[in-house]
């Protein structure tokens, strides 16, 4: 048990004749005869009870006690019979006003003041404890080592009540005093062999070092230490397991650090290991991220020169072989024979898919990397447009095409547009064999208020509903060159384009009933677009 100091304050030149009770070990009383060495045992033992004469070395005790700080408690020993008199020093802070000879009156006062220290001490702790909490916290959000000592060095001082501190890092054999913060110049900046320095000391056996006072204990430097104000220490691993450094707290006076002052510094030197891992840790992700994304833009700048030079090159030339090859058509194609026709034509269409094959890589290669704008999309406006440039660019059969009015969608416009004119030229081109073909643009009108479910419907061919999955990769078609003819990237595109919209795609179908492709996209709570539409469009 920590033992609890009470001072008695006695006046030599009047002396009070206080008789004090025997009290238990745990209670200890210390006389001061004079003012300074009130002062002196006040520094050292806090909070304290007093017990004092109402009239002490010329003053009124009363006035002197009351609010000083360190002194949970006073009690005043008087035999003055006047009641107006005792009134006021209990008006101005005295627990008790007792009689030099009243034995019982006096230990009821002793066991109060005892209680009183006790709740001073308890109630400091709890607020070192907040303090404590609030500091990890502010540690838990540093991303520096320069952040991290500037926090422990201001927050040990504070904990300790200590009149300097230090931050000390370990440099192999070394000590490196890395940061201070203290009434007067410590060692900051300055290395000391860790067999050499107190910090050394607390990183090589592990544990706290108390040194009551530095004149006294041989493990100190002695020559370093004489040149500050340091009189007693409290030295802390930082890591106590394996320790990376130590916080150290200085007191310009001979004071024995108390059990609270360690506990709470050893937690603190806790929480700053961690955040020193931390900020390691943290570093290192950053710099692998770092490392990981100038990686990713170089491969990103070497990919674009790459197929934008190919695309330049490969078109120039397929052009060349398209131009020169429909040249021969013309011009000698009559002394030609069949077979030598053939081949000219044979040429040409090959050419031609290859620049279509070229042209589809580029748009997937720019649906990857363009800039997304997200905002608000008419989708039925914009399924329209599709519809009316597939018709101006190509000829589309003459489908049915019903347009569900009052469809929108959060995303980008350019992309989700990219998206539509694959899906509706597929469900064209696929259903264009069917005697009235029919396109259908809808949403499902049980999808969640944040999401746009939108499914774009044929009669066409279908397939093989197993396969459904497979094609969303490069490459994969299901129909025959002759019947149908395509790349086969159409689809990847659409795959990528409603990926970066945060949408998803899913596709189902039934071989000569006809597919439907549906598709997720984000759509704002609660938001409508101003449209005219009232009813479904026939087009
Ligand atoms: N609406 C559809 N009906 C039936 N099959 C479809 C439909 N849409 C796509 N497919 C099948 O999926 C395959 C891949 O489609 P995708 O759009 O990627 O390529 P494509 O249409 O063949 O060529 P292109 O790259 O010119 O669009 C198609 O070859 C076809 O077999
Ligand atoms: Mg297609």
């Amino acid at each position: 048990m920590q033992t609890l100091h009470i001072i008695h304050l006695e006046d030599p030149e009047a002396p009070s004749a206080l008789a004090l009770p025997q009290l238990p070990p745990s209670v200890q009383v210390l006389t001061a005869p004079d003012m300074a060495a009130f002062h002196s045992l006040l520094q050292h033992h806090q909070p304290v009870g007093v017990i004092s004469p109402a009239a002490l070395w010329g003053h009124d005790a009363a006035t002197l006690l009351g609010g000083l700080p360190g002194v949970a408690g006073f009690v005043l020993v008087s035999d003055t019979s006047k009641a107006a008199q005792a009134h006021q020093w209990l008006d101005a802070g005295a627990l008790d006003v007792i009689g030099p000879q009243d034995s019982t009156r006096l230990r009821v006062a002793l066991h109060h003041l005892r209680s009183i220290i006790e709740k001073a001490r308890a109630d400091a702790l709890l607020s070192r404890r907040a303090r404590l909490v609030d500091v990890v916290q502010q540690l838990s959000m540093t991303r520096s080592l320069a952040d991290v000592m500037a926090i422990v060095r201001r927050a040990a001082r504070e904990l300790s009540g200590a009149d300097g501190a230090t931050f000390v890092l370990r440099d192999r054999e070394q000590c490196y005093y890395a940061d201070e913060d203290a009434i007067s110049p410590l060692w900051k900046g300055q290395r000391f062999s860790i067999r050499e320095c107190i910090s050394g000391v607390a990183m090589l056996t592990r544990a706290p070092v108390i040194i009551e006072d530095i004149y006294e204990d041989p493990r100190v430097p002695h020559a370093a230490y004489a040149v500050t104000f340091v009189r007693s220490l409290l030295m802390v691993p930082i890591r106590a397991e394996s320790p990376i450094g130590a916080i150290g707290t200085y007191w310009a006076i001979e004071r024995h650090a108390t059990p609270e002052d360690v506990e709470l510094m050893q937690a603190l030197a806790n929480a700053t290991a961690l955040t020193i891992e931390n900020v390691g840790f943290q570093k290192d992700l950053e710099r692998r991220v770092i490392e990981r994304t100038e990686d990713l833009a170089r491969t990103n700048q070497e990919l674009e020169a790459f197929s934008s030079s190919v695309s330049h090159d490969l078109r120039n030339r397929l052009n060349a072989i398209l131009g020169f090859s429909s040249l021969l058509d013309m011009q000698v194609s009559p002394k030609l024979d069949a077979a030598q026709q053939d081949y000219i034509h044979t040429i040409r269409d090959c050419a031609s898919q290859m620049k279509h094959t070229i042209s589809d890589l580029m748009t997937l290669a720019r649906a990857g990397r363009q800039e997304v704008d997200m905002e608000l999309i008419d989708v039925s406006e914009l399924a329209r447009q599709s519809v009316a440039d597939l018709r101006k660019g190509t000829a589309l059969p003459d489908a049915e095409v019903l347009i569900e009015p009052g469809l929108t969608a959060y995303g980008d416009p350019g992309l989700l547009r990219l998206a539509l004119d694959n899906l509706l030229s597929n469900a064209f081109k696929y259903s264009s064999k069917q005697s009235r073909p029919r396109v259908v643009v809808g949403a499902q009108s049980s999808a969640p208020d944040d999401q746009l479910q939108l499914f774009i419907q044929d009669n066409g061919a279908g397939f093989d509903p197993r396969h459904a999955s497979r094609l969303f990769q490069p490459f994969v078609r299901l129909h025959e060159e002759t019947d149908f003819p395509g790349t086969g990237l159409g689809l990847t595109i659409v795959r990528r384009a409603i990926e970066r919209l945060g949408g998803t795609i899913a596709a189902e179908s039934q071989p000569g009933i006809g597919t439907t492709f549906h598709v997720t996209l984000p759509c704002q709570r609660g938001v409508t677009l101003d449209t005219a539409d009232t009813a479904t469009t026939l087009l």
